[in-house]
């Protein structure tokens, strides 16, 4: 077919490589959650069930793309980072972030039920994506602190926010007056005055959202140990040298705190490799 006269028009299908030996990062979020979440009932001003469906999803985009080192998710949003050698694809920009968007929607609305079976789906949600590309483990740091701070600050707000109306008896407005202007510690503060609540015990899942990291296996004692050498090993040679350690990993999810270097510094690979 690539005779044709019509195959010429394939010369307009441009190219997007990523750059190579940059950090390839991956940010998905809800289009109109604001929406979805009013219309799906969910609960002020978290839903752990609507966070695990996010989880979920996250982790079935973890197991499809291996290069995928990191992950962080708050609210409607997921960030993905990809490892700074990863060939998935070619590095073809549109590739990746179209299957990214595409395999995270389907996930999110394939596993909704058993999250929120009491809330059938009315309409189909759907995400937004961007890759930007970072250059330097630097700057891959500073871009999960900047998302991590920022899922601390939007929960701050909305825990006073909701506890002044729901506990509080006030308005929408008259919460947004109460908390204009406000500092941090201002908040904490009326959070326990008002309403007995000590920010710091609220479940770390929503002060410092999900990180779900690709971990390698502690290999067991079997593994560790040498095999005897049977018949069919002893043989030298070509096949003998072509062996393989594969590091077997797995996916682990916390919620734990990614700006200081404890984190990473247990972690060098992910910014290494
Ligand atoms: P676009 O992303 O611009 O399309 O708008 P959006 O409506 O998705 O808003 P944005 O992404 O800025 O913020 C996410 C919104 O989702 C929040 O403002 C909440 O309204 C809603 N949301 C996300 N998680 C929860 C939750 O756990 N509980 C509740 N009640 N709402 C949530
Ligand atoms: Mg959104």
């Amino acid at each position: 077919m690539a005779g044709t006269k019509y195959a010429y028009v394939r010369n307009f299908e441009l190219p997007d490589p990523l750059l190579p030996d940059t950090f390839i990062v991956l940010r998905i979020d809800g289009h109109a959650f604001h929406r979805l979440s009013e219309e799906h009932q969910f609960i002020k001003p978290n839903d752990e069930r609507a966070l695990q469906l996010m989880d979920h999803a996250a982790r079935d985009i973890m197991d499809e793309f291996k290069d995928i080192v990191l992950a962080f998710g708050e609210s409607d949003e997921y960030s993905f980072l990809f490892r700074r050698s990863a060939s998935v694809y070619n590095r073809r920009e549109a590739k990746i972030l179209t299957t990214v968007v595409s395999l995270f929607t389907s996930s999110y609305v394939f596993h909704w039920p058993k999250y929120l079976p009491a809330q059938p789906l009315k309409y189909c949600p759907s995400f937004d994506g961007r890759i930007t590309l970072y250059p330097s483990p630097q700057s891959v740091r500073d871009y999960f602190s900047w998302r991590q701070a920022d899922a601390h600050i939007n929960n701050l707000y909305n825990t006073i926010f909701w506890a002044l109306i729901l506990q509080g008896g006030q308005t929408t407005t008259e919460a947004h007056v109460t908390l204009r202007g406000t500092v941090s510690s201002q908040k904490h503060e009326m959070l326990f005055s008002r309403f007995g609540i000590n920010y710091n015990e609220i479940s770390a899942r929503f002060r410092k959202g999900s990180v779900l990291v690709r971990e390698p296996v502690p290999k067991t004692a079997t593994e560790n140990a040498d095999p005897p050498a049977a018949e069919g090993d002893k043989q030298e040679g070509k096949g003998a040298s072509k062996k393989k350690t594969r590091i077997r990993t797995t996916v682990e999810l916390y919620h734990c705190d990614i700006i200081g270097d404890e984190f990473w510094d247990a972690r060098p690979m992910l910014l290494t490799e």
